[in-house]
């Protein structure tokens, strides 16, 4: 018998999504109430859709230049500059999404042998994508306690040998919600200059941050606030959670001017470019889309205080406010293999929340909940999740 026909060994050695298999579990039931993706619950709001709308009306079906159209750009650069540092237009690259900003990034910097660093639990994306290129992952976990989720810093220096290529830092992070402060972000940036070390800078959630006064929307501390222009930095960011755009595939990716040029290239033979009016849209939810940000932060806070308050009254459950990001990542006691609980849950209480194992071995235990979501359902959910620990006590 002939072999049958696979991928290479690096992409068959990938791992496959936990939360899909705990989806699958549920068997598509039309009454699991589910948490477990990270989407906010809302459309885009409709001045953003009507902006893509007006675009395919005039006509705009046409490809754009690589890095994206000047426009968007421009806005881009005036978006960042206002947010932290002063930006120009030739250190933007507009990509599609999040996802494939990062995946430009890991294409631009890493190559097969190279090592790099990551802050973990994670996001299975940024853990995987560098393997696809043949890199090897090195993982410091976070370590959870009575005040949430933290950094031993000098565990990540330590990480940092000179041989690492670079660090992958997502904040606020995926799962967790810890968002890294200024005191070790200047520690890191510090030692990855003298270290010639890459830095990666998931911004994705920058603008779902908690910690600033109501009604204020101010983002989380980002690289950006504090890097030279020359700086290895790649910032890669997303339309998806401040606009509410996740189905768009619309994002960008701020990095030194010199690179820009070579992550062009790499659009070139990845997607050539961003949809054109996709982009158009982006340019109106940048520049008028603040109130659409204020007012998320505010409702995402209220469900996050709510749906702690919730979880922390049932016994066994450990759980923090976390200061950025939309998704509680909380223990339950006695929970050894959160994978096997989780599908437990879909299949007995009908509440759809992600294993804390899909996030890396420091995730197991955990669970995550993403709360962009009406009160009513966060109760809902809640009352099966203590419905059902009632009912089998751990
Ligand atoms: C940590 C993190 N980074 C990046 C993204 C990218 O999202 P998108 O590809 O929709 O822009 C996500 C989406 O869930 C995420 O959780």
């Amino acid at each position: 018998m002939p072999a049958l026909p696979h991928a290479r060994d690096a992409v068959r050695a990938l791992r496959a999504s936990k939360i899909r298999e705990v989806a699958n579990a549920a068997m598509g039931a039309p009454d699991v109430l589910a948490f477990w993706f990270g989407e906010p619950d809302e459309a885009t709001p409709e001045f953003i859709r009507r902006a893509a709308v007006a675009a395919l009306e005039r006509g705009d079906t046409f490809y754009t230049h690589n890095l994206g159209i000047p426009e968007l750009r421009d806005t881009l650069a005036a978006y960042v500059s206002r947010l932290h540092r002063p930006v120009t237009r030739e250190r933007i690259a507009v990509t599609s999404a999040g996802v494939s900003a990062l995946m430009l990034a890991t294409e631009a910097l890493v190559g097969a042998g190279d090592r790099v660093v990551e802050v973990t639990p994670l996001w299975p994306n940024l853990v995987e994508q560098p393997k696809i290129l043949g890199a090897s992952v090195t993982c410091v976990p976070l370590g959870f306690g009575p005040a949430g989720w933290a950094l031993d810093l000098d565990r990540l220096l330590d990480a940092l040998t000179p041989a690492t290529r670079a660090v992958y830092i997502n904040s606020p992070n995926n799962p967790t919600g810890w968002t890294i402060d200024r005191e070790s972000q200047r520690a890191i940036l510090d030692h990855c200059r003298e270290h010639g070390i890459w830095i990666v800078a998931d911004d994705a959630y920058e603008r779902l941050f908690f910690a600033g006064a109501p009604g204020a929307a101010v983002p989380a501390p980002s690289f950006l606030d504090i890097a030279e222009p020359d700086d290895r930095i790649l910032s890669t960011n997303t339309f998806s959670k401040s606009w509410l755009m996740t189905g768009w595939r619309l994002g960008w990716i701020v990095a030194p001017a010199a690179l820009v040029p070579d992550l062009g290239v790499l659009i070139e033979y990845n997607t050539s470019c961003a949809p054109g009016f996709v982009q158009r849209a982006g340019v109106v939810a940048v520049r008028d889309g603040e109130p659409v940000i204020a007012h998320t932060v505010e409702r995402f806070r209220a469900a996050r205080d709510f749906l702690v308050a919730r979880l922390a009254a049932i016994p066994g459950i450990d759980v923090v406010a976390p200061p950025g990001a939309m998704y509680l990542f909380f223990r339950v006691r006695g929970v050894a293999d959160s994978l096997e609980f989780a599908k437990r849950l879909v299949v007995e209480a009908k509440l759809g929340l992600a294993p804390g194992i899909a996030f890396g071995p420091e995730g197991e235990g955990f669970l995550r909940w993403c709360f962009a979501a009406s009160e009513e359902r966060l109760a809902e959910g809640a009352a099966r999740l203590e419905r059902f620990l009632t009912q089998n006590p751990l």
